[in-house]
């Protein structure tokens, strides 16, 4: 009977403590999934769309993704994922160093902007440092997909 208890008593214990673990485990979690030292597909395979969501609140400031919107300081970003580098809205006015890069936005060149839009194309107008965490790239790029949809 004591047994009993105690083994009840370890369960809600062992449910609580999952509850109220949240994000930071459920992150360690996905970074285990994706293995040591992992690459860019790796990263994507446990990338979170709801997490790069979040995320991409530091981007709000400068960019609307929703269809249509207007461009801000950036461009508008909707599906901008596999559009030319620099073409992602017809009527914003881009830098030469942007445009000059030449290619598309696939997931390989969005982990690098995002890294560090100036060492990516130098002179670029976005005044952002970049993004230094792989998993919060992969999980940017997975909302940017996302949401071209
Ligand atoms: C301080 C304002 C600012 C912030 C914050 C910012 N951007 Fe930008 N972004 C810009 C500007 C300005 C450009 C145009 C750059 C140019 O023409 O050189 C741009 C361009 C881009 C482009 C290229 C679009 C195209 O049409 O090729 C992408 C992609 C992008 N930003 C993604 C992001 C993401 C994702 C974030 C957040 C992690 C972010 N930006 C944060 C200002 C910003």
């Amino acid at each position: 009977m004591i047994r009993l208890f105690r083994t009840a008593a370890l369960s809600v214990l062992l449910m609580l403590a999952l509850a109220g673990c949240g994000g930071g485990d459920e992150r360690a979690e996905r970074l285990k999934a994706a293995g040591p030292h992992p690459s860019l597909d790796a990263l994507m395979r446990v990338a979170d769309p709801d997490e790069g969501a979040r995320v991409f609140g530091h981007c709000l400031a400068c960019h609307t993704i929703g269809k249509g919107e207007l461009d801000r300081a950036g461009p508008n970003l909707h599906g901008i994922m596999g559009k030319a580098v620099a073409g992602g809205s017809d009527r914003y006015g881009y830098t030469v160093a942007l445009s000059s890069v030449g290619g598309h936005w696939d997931r390989a060149t969005m982990d690098r902007w995002l890294t560090s839009p100036q060492r990516f194309a130098p002179g670029t107008k976005m005044t952002f440092s970049g993004l230094a965490d792989p998993l919060s790239r992969a999980d940017v790029i997975a909302y940017l997909e996302r949401e071209g949809q």
